[in-house]
C-alpha cells in the first residue's frame, strides 16, 4: 500500500519549488509583486508613500477616464460580471460582437476575435495557423507569448537577428522549403522600445510566401493614424496578414485582440484550442475596451500629450548620458548592463518616489539588463520634473 508514511523519497517537485534560485533572490530583494494600496492615475501608494508609477503600460492614460469607468460600470449592472463560459459555447454577446466589428473597422479588417488577455491573442495568433512541418521566422527578441505559441504550434523555428531585414533574407535563403511559412515580429518592442523594420521584412516575407504575424501590443494606440499601430504607421495594411495585441495597454482594459482577413478569424474560431476553451472577455473589459476605443478616435489630446511627455522624458535621459537602447517610442529602457547596477538604480528611483521594474538577463539579453520604464499621457509636467530629479540621484549611486 502506497501510504506516504512509507514514502522514501521527496516528491521532487515539491522539492525543486523549495530550492529554486530565482524564489530565493525575489524573496529576499523584493524587487516583484509590489501590492499598491492605492491608485488615482499615475500616482501610486505603496508601503504608505505616494509614487509616481513609471512602468504602466497605460500610454494614452485613460484607465482613469471617466467615461471609460462609466462604461464599465453600466455594463457590470447590465451583463453582470462574467459571462462564464467560452465563445463558442455560452459565453458570446452582443457586445463582444460590437467591439470586434469596431476593432477591425479601426485596423482595416475584415474581421477581429477578441480573447480575454493579450497573451491568449499573440500566442493563439501563431499556434493557431502554424503546425507540425512548417517553418517559423522568427525575430530573436519576440515576446514569450509568441515563443510559447511558437511551441505549441510544433512547427520548426529559425530565428533571426533582432530586427534585421538582411539577417531574415539570408535565414529564408538557407533553409528554403516548400512548407508553408510565417513570419512572427512585434510591431514596437515591448522592452527595447524599437519600431519593427517592417517595410523591408514585409516585402521580404511577401516576397517569400511567408504569412506575416505582427503582435502591436506596444504599437497600438502610439503610432499610426489616431493610434492604428505600427502597421499603419508604414502604410502596410493590406499586406500584413495578422495583426495581434493586447487591450491592456492603450486601450486601458484587459484582453486581447486577432484582426485579419475573414477567412483567417473563421479559420481561427474552428481551430484555435485558446479560443474554443477558455472563457470570453468579461462585460465590464469589453466594455472599457469598446469606449476606450472610441476616444482613442475622438480625443486627439491623449495621443498628442503621450508624445509631448515622450520627447521631454528621452531629451532629459539622454541628457544625464543613460543608455536608452535607441528607443523611438513611449517605452523607454534604460540599460545600465548588469544586475547589480540595475538593482541599485532601481533602488535609488525607489527612495525618491519613482516606481519602475526591473529586466535582467535571462528575461534580456546579456549585458542589457535594464529598468524598463514607459511615458504615459497622463504624467504631468510637475511628476516628469520629479522624475528628472530622481534619475540625476540615482546616476549618482551607479
Ligand atoms: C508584446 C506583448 N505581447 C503580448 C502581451 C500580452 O498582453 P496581456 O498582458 O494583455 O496578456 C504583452 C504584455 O506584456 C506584450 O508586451
Amino acid at each position: 500500500m502506497a501510504l506516504s508514511f512509507f514514502a522514501k523519497e521527496k516528491k521532487g517537485i515539491l522539492t525543486r519549488c523549495r530550492d529554486d534560485y530565482a524564489t530565493k533572490m525575489r524573496l529576499r530583494y523584493n524587487p516583484y509583486y509590489h501590492a499598491m494600496e492605492s491608485q488615482q492615475g499615475t500616482t501610486v501608494k505603496l508601503d504608505g508613500r505616494e509614487m509616481i508609477m513609471l512602468s504602466s503600460n497605460d500610454y494614452l492614460g485613460l484607465s482613469f477616464h471617466p467615461k471609460v469607468i462609466e462604461a464599465g460600470r453600466d455594463a457590470l449592472l447590465k451583463w453582470g460580471t462574467s459571462t462564464t463560459g467560452a465563445r463558442p459555447s455560452n459565453g458570446s454577446r452582443a457586445f463582444h460582437l460590437r467591439l470586434e466589428e469596431k476593432l477591425a473597422a479601426f485596423f482595416g479588417r475584415e474581421a477581429c476575435h477578441v480573447h480575454a488577455a493579450g497573451y491568449l491573442s499573440c500566442l493563439s495568433s501563431v499556434a493557431s495557423f502554424a503546425q507540425k512541418g512548417d517553418v517559423i521566422y522568427a525575430d530573436k527578441n519576440i515576446h514569450s507569448c509568441l515563443w510559447d505559441g511558437i511551441r505549441l504550434s510544433m512547427a520548426t523555428v529559425e530565428r533571426f537577428s533582432h530586427n534585421r531585414p538582411d539577417d531574415l533574407r539570408s535565414v529564408i535563403a538557407a533553409t528554403s522549403s516548400a512548407a508553408p511559412k510565417m513570419l512572427v515580429i512585434e510591431g514596437v518592442y515591448s522592452m527595447e522600445g524599437h519600431i519593427a523594420r517592417m517595410r523591408e521584412l514585409i516585402d521580404i516575407a511577401d516576397a517569400n510566401s511567408v504569412f506575416s504575424v505582427v503582435d502591436d501590443a506596444h504599437g497600438f494606440g502610439v503610432l499610426g493614424r489616431q493610434g492604428r499601430g505600427t502597421v499603419d504607421h508604414f502604410g502596410l495594411n493590406d499586406r500584413v496578414d495578422v495583426i495581434c495585441g493586447s487591450l491592456s495597454k492603450s486601450l486601458a482594459s484587459t484582453g486581447g485582440f486577432i484582426a485579419a482577413s475573414r477567412d483567417v478569424i473563421e479559420y481561427l474560431r474552428s481551430n484555435s484550442r485558446q479560443t474554443i476553451f477558455s472563457a470570453a472577455i468579461s462585460p465590464a473589459q469589453a466594455a472599457c475596451a469598446e469606449t476606450a476605443l472610441e476616444i482613442m478616435q475622438t480625443e486627439p489630446q491623449h495621443h498628442e500629450r503621450l508624445w509631448a511627455n515622450t520627447k521631454k522624458y528621452r531629451a532629459m535621459l539622454k541628457g544625464l548620458g543613460l543608455d536608452l537602447w535607441g528607443s523611438e517610442t513611449p517605452a523607454v529602457p534604460i540599460v545600465l548592463g548588469s544586475k547589480e547596477r540595475v538593482y541599485l538604480f532601481w533602488r535609488a528611483l525607489m527612495e525618491k518616489g519613482v516606481f519602475t521594474v526591473m529586466s535582467i538577463a535571462p528575461a534580456v539579453p546579456a549585458g542589457k539588463d535594464l529598468i524598463r520604464t514607459a511615458i504615459s499621457a497622463m504624467h504631468t509636467d510637475e511628476q516628469l520634473e520629479k522624475i528628472a530629479e530622481a534619475m540625476a540621484y540615482a546616476v549618482k549611486r551607479l
